[in-house]
Formats: C-alpha cells, sequence, structure tokens
C-alpha cells in the first residue's frame, strides 16, 4: 500500500505523541518523493558553524532491510518499517564548507568578506582538531538531525524508532559505508500495525540545576 499523508498536527501534540514505535505495517511505502521531503525538512536543523555534517542512507529495498535484519540483532522492525534511515556524520565535513558558505553568499545572507573569515575559521579550526572532537561534533550535530527527523515525521503522519542496537562493523561491512562516516544511529520509519508504548521520565526537578551544579 503507498501513502501519502497530508495531515499536519500542531508541534506539541508532536511532541507528545511521538513515541518509539516496534510494530510497522509492512504494506506501507512511503514514496521516494515523500522520503526526501522529510530529509529536507529534517535537515533544517542547527548544526557547528553550519556546516551539516549529517549523511545518510536510505535503505527502503526490501531485500536489503533483510539483510540488515541480523546486523540489527533481529528487531523486526527493520524490515516491516517502511524505511531505515541510517544517520552518519562525515568526519571530514568540514571540506564542504566552502561549498555552503558560497551558496550563502550567493543567496545573500553573507558578505564575501565574511565567508572568507568563516573558510579561514574551519581550516584552522575542525581541520586540525583531534579525532575525539571531530566525533563528539558529528555527534552532536547528528543527534540533532535525527531528533528532527523523527519529529518532522511524526508531524507528516509516521512513526519512527531510533536505533543504537545494530552492529557497527557489521553494517559498515554490508553497506560499504566510507570509513570517514561516523554512525550516529539507524533510524526506522513508517506506519504503526501497534502503537508505541508509554514511557516515564524523570521530573524536571530531578534532571535540573539552576544556576549552581554542586
Ligand atoms: C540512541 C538511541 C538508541 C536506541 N536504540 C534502540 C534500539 O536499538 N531498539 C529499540 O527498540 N529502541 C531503541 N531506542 C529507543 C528507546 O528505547 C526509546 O527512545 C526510549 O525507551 C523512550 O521511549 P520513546 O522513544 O517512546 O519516548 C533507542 C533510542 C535512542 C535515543
Amino acid at each position: 500500500m503507498s501513502t501519502s499523508v497530508d495531515q499536519k498536527q500542531d508541534f506539541f501534540t508532536v511532541v507528545h505523541e511521538r513515541h518509539s514505535v516496534r510494530y510497522y505495517d509492512p504494506s506501507v511505502q512511503i514514496s521516494k518523493q515523500e522520503l526526501e521531503d522529510i530529509l529536507q525538512e529534517a535537515t533544517l536543523a542547527p548544526s557547528s558553524s553550519n556546516l551539516q555534517p549529517w549523511r545518510f542512507l536510505v535503505i527502503d529495498e526490501q531485500a536489503l532491510k533483510e539483510k540488515l535484519l541480523p546486523i540489527a540483532y533481529n528487531q523486526q522492525q527493520v524490515v516491516d518499517a517502511s524505511a531505515v534511515i541510517a544517520v552518519f556524520g562525515d568526519m571530514e565535513w568540514f571540506n564542504e564548507g566552502e561549498k555552503i558558505y558560497a551558496k550563502s553568499v550567493e543567496a545573500g545572507y553573507m558578505s564575501e568578506a565574511v565567508k572568507q573569515q568563516m573558510v579561514a575559521t574551519v581550516d584552522n579550526g575542525y581541520r586540525n582538531m583531534d579525532e575525539a572532537r571531530k566525533k563528539k561534533i558529528v555527534h552532536i550535530d547528528g543527534g540533532l538531525i535525527s531528533m528532527q527527523l523523527m519529529l518532522v515525521a511524526r508531524a507528516k503522519g509516521y512513526d519512527t524508532v531510533p536505533m543504537g542496537g545494530y552492529d557497527v562493523a557489521k553494517f559498515n561491512e554490508a553497506f560499504e559505508i566510507p570509513a570517514h562516516y561516523e554512525n550516529i544511529m539507524l533510524i526506522a520509519l513508517g506506519k504503526a500495525a501497534k502503537p508505541g508504548h508509554a514511557t516515564v521520565r524523570l521530573s524536571v526537578d530531578e534532571v535540573t540545576h539552576w544556576n549552581t551544579i554542586k
């Protein structure tokens, strides 16, 4: 079954109604166009120096989802969901700086002088960072894009589950992932066959300090 959901939901409804869904209707297909729309809106997420280190591999062919199943420890959602989106952080993301800032100049959002300054900052900063700091940046930005993707999907009437439960080494090998792509997570995306179960949260009091942490 092919589906296109037009309904638009209020932001707070989206936030409250997003739950991790692990049972999907396997007959639901989401068109390439709609997946692209979801990704496009997700990419409005913020990123360090607007360098957008996120990269995606959309897995929506059934045979490939089945190939992923054992790698994802037999979590059935990877075959029943319409697509699994693998989110990566490109460890060489700063190479796109020149292109991104040139687009900003072209759009009239940035002067050529600021662009030169930004490119120099990227070259002096990110390029020479140690691996651990680079990884931290792509994981932060990768988390932001992943959250935004899940909320956009929910706003469009779809369900998701973020997944860290997979064998990264086997995944990289099976899907021929370039060495400079750092795995962030997989996101299964589709239409729920069974709603996600309710979960609890620590209270704000339990997780918040005001002005000082002792
Ligand atoms: C980084 C990350 C990895 C996760 N990995 C898995 C996973 O491999 N399989 C799974 O079923 N759920 C996974 N989850 C979903 C969490 O269990 C879920 O978000 C949490 O229980 C809260 O439930 P909720 O998303 O419905 O609010 C993961 C969540 C995150 C953020």
